[in-house]
């Protein structure tokens, strides 16, 4: 059995992913019960995947409290794993995580007007950089799927820019670009269309791999179009928790006295089933 005793650098199975037309799972994970349920799916399908938390995600999942579980999973486990920071809002928030052993931050500045992203996102790239840790940046407004009424039609305004997006990744020097293409966080109240063709002009002109936020929801279809036009990465959360709150209602719903080892147990499996499912769909096994 092959150990992975340094981590695994987050750019490399980003970049075999996109020559290779699949993509790695990001999945985000807020208990010892996800990582391990994710850490077996990956090794049973022989697949790299990316463990990561996002700020918003702190109060539920401390940072300093996650980084030692998250690395000692990684570095232990027989296939690639990455361990990267989702949605860091600050340089200080990416620091602090660099400091502890990611291998990779998110640096989100998707919220500032374009010359302040690409401000902020520079000097994260600058400092990262100097510790050898690559950055995910963001341009374009992916929404969020729970406070939209329907899904937000992929029409050419809503989507990032291809000329913005060009400039972005030239000044930034980011590694990894997460762009917006219709989709959204959290779960939809409808299946949204992404935007396709937006994905393949950036695609056409941007040589770094693109990432898919909001994958939760995403049809098959659109998917595999990503998978094949340059999407390396696809972030997946809401999904992993709608499995689990559905095993443990049922769990409770036909258990008087419920056993708290038992549902800690239909957790983890829970988590190895729905990220098996995405591994599967994102065509990343039998890559480690
Ligand atoms: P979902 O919760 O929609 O899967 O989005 C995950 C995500 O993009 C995390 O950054």
């Amino acid at each position: 059995k092959k150990f992975y005793v340094m981590l695994i650098s987050f750019k490399e199975i980003l970049l075999d992913a996109c020559r290779h037309g699949y993509a790695v799972g990001a999945f985000n994970c807020l208990s010892i019960e996800n990582v391990m349920g994710a850490i077996q799916a990956a090794e049973d399908l022989r697949s790299p995947i990316i463990l990561q938390l996002a700020e918003i995600q702190f109060p539920y999942a401390p940072l300093e409290m996650m980084a030692p579980v998250f690395l000692k999973a990684a570095k232990g486990a027989s296939v690639p794993v990455a361990v990267h920071l989702d949605h860091g809002l600050s340089y200080e928030t990416c620091a602090r995580a660099i400091g502890l052993g990611f291998g990779s931050v998110m640096f989100d500045g998707s919220g500032y007007p374009l010359e302040e992203n690409i401000r902020q996102t520079r000097g994260v790239v600058r400092m990262a950089h100097a510790f050898g840790t690559n950055v995910e940046a963001e341009l374009g407004r992916v929404g969020n799927a729970e406070e939209a009424a329907a899904p937000v039609p992929s029409t050419a305004d809503v989507c990032t820019d291809v000329g913005e997006a060009v400039r972005y990744v030239e000044q930034t020097g980011a590694d990894a670009l997460a762009i917006a293409i219709g989709n959204m966080h959290g779960w939809y109240v409808a299946t949204p269309q992404l935007n396709i063709a937006r994905l393949k002009e950036i695609h056409a002109r941007l040589n770094l791999p693109l990432v898919l936020h909001g994958g939760s929801g995403t049809s098959d279809a659109d998917f595999k179009a990503c998978i094949h036009h340059g999407i390396g990465k696809i972030n997946v959360a809401t999904a992993l928790q709608v499995e689990i709150t559905k095993e443990i209602r049922l769990y409770l719903s036909e258990n008087d006295r419920p056993d708290y080892m038992e549902m800690k147990r239909r957790m983890t499996a829970a988590t190895k089933h729905a990220v098996s499912k995405h591994i599967l769909l994102f065509e990343s096994d039998n890559r480690a």
